[in-house]
C-alpha cells in the first residue's frame, strides 16, 4: 500500500518505527490482525510526508521522526532510510494552488494519514480536499469534523474514495477500558451513580489539547456514548499536560455505582501506556482497511471502520 503521511509527530514515529521493527523481526506483538482484508502489517510502504516544522522539512521520513518535539522512544536501532523527503505542508485552509500543490505531491498515493495536532479543522479539510483530487483515501485521527461533514462525506462517496474519522479510538486507552468497564457493569445489573476519566500526558498533543479548546472533549464523550452510557452521569475532566511524562499516559478512571439493596460499589483503574503506540495499533488497521476498500472502488464511509473511531459520521461534533 502506497500511504503518505500529514504531521511527522509521535503517532507517525510510532508508525514507521513499529512497521520497520515487524518488517526486520516478524514481530507481531500489539498487531491485532497480521492479515487484514489480506494485507499484511509489512505492506505498507510510505510514499510521501508532510510537515510545517523547518528542521523536518528536506530530511528523510526515517530521520524526522525522531526528531524534538516527538517523545515517542526509539523501538529499534535500525530504522533504514524511508527515501521519502518530508515536505513542506499546508498551513490553515491554504488558496487554491497550494491545495493543488499538495494534491501533485500526493499523487500515486493510496492513502492520506492525517496525523497534524487536532483543533485545526479548516486546515484538515483543506488536506482533504487535496486528497480528493488526488484520488486518494483520506483517514482523518484528528478529533476535526471531516468525516461528519456531510458534504465531504458524499463528494468522497461519489468519487470511489473511502474517507474514515474523526478521531482515533487508541488500541488500549482510556476510552475503550472506561467503556468496557460501563458496559460490564450494565450487562451485570449494577446501576451507575458517577464516573470519571481523568488523562495525564507529556507529548505535544498534550500540550496543543490543553491549551487550544477543541474538538477533543466532545469527541471523548461521543466514544462513551456510542454503546449507551449514561452520558449524564459521566464527566471526562480536562486534559493536564506533565512534560516528564513524555509519550507515556497516566489516565485514571473512578466508577461508582449501586448493587443489591443500593449497597455501593467502587471502582478505580490506573491505566499508563505510551499514546502514540495506541495510534499506530489502530492505524495500521484503519490504512489496510482504506486500501482494500479503495481498491474494490468502494467510496466514503466504512462500517467496519467504527469500533477504531472515537467520532464516526453521525456523531455530535
Ligand atoms: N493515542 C493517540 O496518540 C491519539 C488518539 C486519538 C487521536 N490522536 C490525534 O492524532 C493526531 C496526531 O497525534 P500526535 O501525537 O502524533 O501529535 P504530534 O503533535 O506529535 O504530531 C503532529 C505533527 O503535525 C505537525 N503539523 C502541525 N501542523 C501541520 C500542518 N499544517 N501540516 C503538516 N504537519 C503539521 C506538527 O508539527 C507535529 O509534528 C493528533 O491530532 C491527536 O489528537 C492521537
Amino acid at each position: 500500500m502506497k500511504v503518505a503521511v500529514v504531521g511527522v509527530g509521535n503517532n507517525v514515529s510510532a508508525l514507521v518505527q513499529g512497521i520497520a521493527m515487524h518488517r526486520a523481526t516478524g514481530s507481531l506483538v500489539g498487531i491485532r490482525h497480521p492479515v487484514l482484508d489480506g494485507l499484511g502489517a509489512g505492506d505498507i510502504d510510505f510514499t510521501a510526508a508532510f510537515a510545517t516544522s523547518p528542521e523536518k522539512i528536506g530530511r528523510d521520513l526515517s530521520e524526522a521522526v525522531l526528531l524534538p518535539p516527538n517523545n515517542f522512544p526509539r523501538l529499534t536501532s535500525e530504522l533504514p532510510l524511508s527515501g521519502v523527503t518530508v515536505c513542506r505542508g499546508l498551513t490553515g485552509p491554504g488558496d487554491a494552488s497550494e491545495v493543488e500543490r499538495v494534491a501533485g505531491e500526493l499523487s500515486g498515493a493510496e492513502v492520506v494519514l492525517y496525523a497534524a495536532p487536532s483543533g485545526r479543522p479548516e486546515t484538515a479539510r483543506a488536506y482533504a480536499e487535496a486528497a480528493l483530487r488526488a484520488g486518494a483515501a483520506f483517514i482523518n485521527t484528528t478529533s476535526d469534523a471531516v468525516a461528519r461533514d456531510p458534504r465531504l462525506l458524499d463528494r468522497y462517496a461519489a468519487a470511489g474514495l473511502p474517507l474514515l474519522g474523526d478521531d482515533l479510538a487508541s488500541q488500549f486507552g482510556t476510552s475503550v477500558v472506561h467503556h468496557a468497564l460501563l458496559r460490564l457493569l450494565a450487562e451485570r445489573g449494577l446501576t451507575l451513580s458517577s464516573s470519571y476519566q481523568v488523562n495525564l500526558g507529556g507529548t505535544e498533543d498534550f500540550r496543543n489539547l490543553v491549551e487550544n479548546s477543541n474538538t477533543k472533549h466532545q469527541s471523548k464523550l461521543n466514544a462513551l456514548a456510542a454503546h449507551g452510557s449514561a452520558a449524564d452521569r459521566v464527566q471526562v475532566a480536562p486534559l493536564g499536560y506533565l512534560p516528564h511524562l513524555k509519550s507515556q499516559k497516566v489516565a485514571h478512571i473512578n466508577i461508582e455505582a449501586q448493587a443489591w439493596g443500593g449497597t455501593p460499589v467502587s471502582v478505580d483503574v490506573k491505566l499508563k501506556v505510551h499514546d502514540p503506540s495506541g495510534a499506530a495499533g489502530v492505524n495500521v488497521d484503519l490504512i489496510r482497511m482504506a486500501a482494500n476498500a479503495l481498491r474494490q472502488r468502494r467510496g466514503g464511509y466504512l462500517a467496519e471502520a467504527a469500533q477504531l473511531l472515537k467520532s464516526p459520521p453521525g456523531t455530535a461534533v
